[in-house]
Parts: C-alpha cells; structure tokens; sequence
C-alpha cells in the first residue's frame, strides 16, 4: 500500500441541500443556507489538516434551468455570503477565487467576486476556488477558441498545442489537478465538473447530504485517499519502487 500525504488539492461535488431540506419540510433556500455554513466548516477543517486548494461547486452552467425563484435565492445567497465571509476569509490567510463564466450574473455580484479576488490575491496559506456558473465543456471550449484564436492569428502553432499549453488556457491555470475529487449527496456522477483536470484524480463518494458533512466525513475521505494506490498508468510494483528510492 502506498501511503499519501494529506491531498494538496480536494474538488467538491456539494450536492444534497435541497433534499436536505425537503426532509425537514423547510425550503430548498433554507438548505442552501445550511450547504454554505457546510462549506465553512469544511474550508476552515480543511486547513486545518494541511489541503491547501479547496475547489467548490457552487453553480453549475445548468442550474440556471432550476425554478427562478430557486435561482433568484442562490444569487441573493451567494451576494450575502461574499459580503459576510470575504473579509473573515482575506483574515484567515486564504485567497478567493471563481472559475466559471461571470458575464451572466449581475453586474453587482460580477463586481463583489472581482473585489473579493483582488483583497486576496496576495493570500498564500490557503486557496479557495468557487466554481459558479461553470461547466466543465464550456472550459475546454473557452479554451480551444482562445486557441483556435491565437493560431488563427500565427501566434502559436496548432501541431505545438500539448497538454500544459491547453491546461494554461483553463479557468485552473496555475492549479495543479485535483488530488481527490468528493462528492456528497449519493450520487456516483461528475455533473460537469472538472472534467479536464480530474484524468488521475481519486474519486470519493458520500451519503450524506452536503448540509450533514461535517470534518468526521472529511477526515474519512482523507483516510480513504490515503489508504490507496494512485498508479498513474504504472504497474503497483513500479510505484512503490520509486516510493523507495
Ligand atoms: C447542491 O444541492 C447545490 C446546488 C446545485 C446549487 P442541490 O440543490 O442540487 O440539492 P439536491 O440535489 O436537490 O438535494
Ligand atoms: C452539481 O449538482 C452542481 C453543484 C453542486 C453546484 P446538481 O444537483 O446540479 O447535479 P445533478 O443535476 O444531480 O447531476
Ligand atoms: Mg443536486
């Protein structure tokens, strides 16, 4: 068995607040109130036990087909938490940032995450990257057109184009991968998450609804990861010869 060390980047699935609420007979708002103190609790035990980049999925490029009202709630609720947590965050040593298309949320919400990005740029204890309005596809295609741009114009040769250069033109540039992808609310499926990134990551599946996850199910998702054998393509052999080296 190949032991790791605590994961340097954890992706989050955080999926189940609605249900999580309909259990209580409460509104689906209610839930996702209880899904972002879910996410605190989650960030601050993540640094505590060393994961520096925490990348969240907040709102995908297909919840804007969930019911307006839901959808008018979330933006009032995502408004709300950068005017509450940002300053609390650029305290706490960690810096913020959104992957995702910005230019359909509002002018008001568009200028507070760029503003929460420029107070924590300088942060290098931990990071938190919160993908809203992201789609996994609508990266890569974003992507290949700034590409197909850039070739179009002569400035880079399309037979050039390998796997750092298309990573460089990702809303993660910069990010290393994903060591180990969650995601809660029992369901075994990426929803257009890190689609690109995820090639090696470990995949971790929790029952509990992301409103109920807590550092106990964090800590047992670290354990999991911990406990196995990341190949890369190598035979089990190869691998712990180099981890003897
Ligand atoms: C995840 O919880 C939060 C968002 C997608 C915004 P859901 O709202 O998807 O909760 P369920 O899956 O309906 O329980
Ligand atoms: C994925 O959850 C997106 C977020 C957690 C923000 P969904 O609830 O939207 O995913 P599906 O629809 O169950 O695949
Ligand atoms: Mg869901």
């Amino acid at each position: 068995m190949t032991r790791h060390d605590v994961p340097g980047h954890v992706a989050i699935v955080m999926d189940g607040n609605g249900r999580w609420a309909e259990k209580r007979r409460l509104s689906r708002t209610l839930g996702h109130q209880a899904g972002l103190r879910a996410l605190r609790r989650t960030a601050e035990h993540g640094a505590r036990l060393g994961i520096h980049t925490l990348t969240v999925f907040a709102f995908s490029s297909e919840n804007w087909n969930r019911p307006a009202t839901e959808v008018k709630r979330l933006m009032e609720l995502f408004m709300g938490a950068l005017d509450k947590e940002v300053k609390g965050m650029h305290e706490h040593g960690v810096r913020v940032r959104f992957i995702g298309d910005p230019s359909a949320f509002q002018p008001e919400l568009q200028e507070r995450m760029r503003a929460a990005e420029d107070l924590t740029a300088g942060n290098t204890r931990t990071q938190l990257n919160v993908a809203a309005n992201y789609g996994g596809r609508w990266d890569i295609l974003q992507a290949v057109r700034r590409l197909a741009g850039a070739a179009r114009r002569g400035e880079i040769e399309p037979d050039r184009i390998d796997e750092e250069t298309f990573g460089g033109q990702l809303a993660l540039c910069g990010t290393p991968d994903p060591d180990l992808f969650i995601r809660t609310g029992g369901e075994y499926r990426i929803s257009n998450f890190l689609l690109w990134q995820c090639a090696y990551t470990e995949f971790y599946f929790s029952e509990r609804l992301w409103p109920d996850f807590n550092a106990e199910e964090l800590d047992r998702a670290i354990d999991s990861y911990r406990k196995r054998e990341r190949r890369f393509g190598l035979t089990g052999a190869q691998v712990r010869e180099r981890a003897n080296a």
